[in-house]
């Protein structure tokens, strides 16, 4: 296990993250993903909604991203088929993956979001799928999954399952992306939005734990200093 220790946005200490989940899912696990749906919920179906009230960070980031599939897929549109995880809008989706894949699906937890998505990219969209990670079943293989923003909302054990549901549906020359908040050290719980930023460290932990072979890490550049980092992770 992961020995790091971290603090939640009121200053509560854990010596390891085993200690968060202890007192996060002792009544139930229903209850952790309940609480960050119910924060999603209240949230506006926006851009500026899911990038938590910073929408220039979109430019910044779709411009990374497009550098990313540039070096993995080399040309755009090719007969391939991408998923995108708690898609939030389709922001993702709109701003990148359907210039890059033939077919594009994305699933995400909150329908408000899933409607805003429908509304905005009807058919360019080949699959809705309005589900949370922890419990979603693949329907489809895929040539790229896409998992921006939402690992954090994961437990480490459902982090895990669902990294080795993503590794089973990849198709043979594919990668995962997982673009996420990481910390320097340490994980940092917010109470708010019921997340965890975790750091490059514990990450690198469960892509070990999910089977996975990280074959480029790199951080976005560009992003205003007194936020979170961002990494990208390709995975295999
Ligand atoms: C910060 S937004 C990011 C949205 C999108 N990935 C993007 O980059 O624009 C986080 C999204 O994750 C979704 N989400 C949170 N927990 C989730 C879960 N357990 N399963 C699926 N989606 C989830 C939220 O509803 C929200 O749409």
């Amino acid at each position: 296990m992961n020995s790091e220790s971290g603090n939640d946005d009121k200053g509560k200490f854990f010596k390891n993250i085993q200690a968060l989940w202890d007192s996060q899912l002792k009544d139930s696990k229903e209850k952790w993903y309940s609480l960050g749906d119910q924060y999603w919920k209240k949230i506006e179906p926006t851009l500026n909604g899911v990038l938590g009230g910073l929408d220039f960070l979109n430019k910044i980031d779709i411009e990374e991203s497009n550098k990313l599939l540039t070096m993995l897929y080399k040309n755009p549109l090719q007969n391939l088929r991408v998923l995108d995880c708690g898609a939030g809008i389709g922001r993702v989706s709109k701003e990148l993956l359907i210039q890059w894949f033939k077919k594009v699906d994305l699933v995400e937890q909150n329908p408000i979001y899933v409607e805003k998505a429908k509304e905005e990219l009807g058919d360019k969209i080949s699959e809705y799928y309005c589900a949370g990670l922890q419990s979603f079943e693949f329907q489809h293989k895929y040539d790229c999954i896409w998992v921006q923003w939402v690992a954090s909302h994961l437990t480490d054990d459902d982090l895990i399952l669902f990294l080795k549901k993503c590794k089973l549906n990849l198709n043979g020359n594919g990668y995962i992306i997982l673009k996420e908040n990481i910390t320097k050290q340490g994980f940092s719980y917010d109470t708010e939005d019921h997340s965890v930023i975790r750091s490059d460290a514990m990450f690198k932990q469960l892509f070990l734990k999910a089977g996975l072979d990280l074959k480029f890490s790199g951080l976005q550049p560009n992003f205003p200093k007194d936020l979170y980092q961002v990494n990208q992770y390709v995975l295999q």
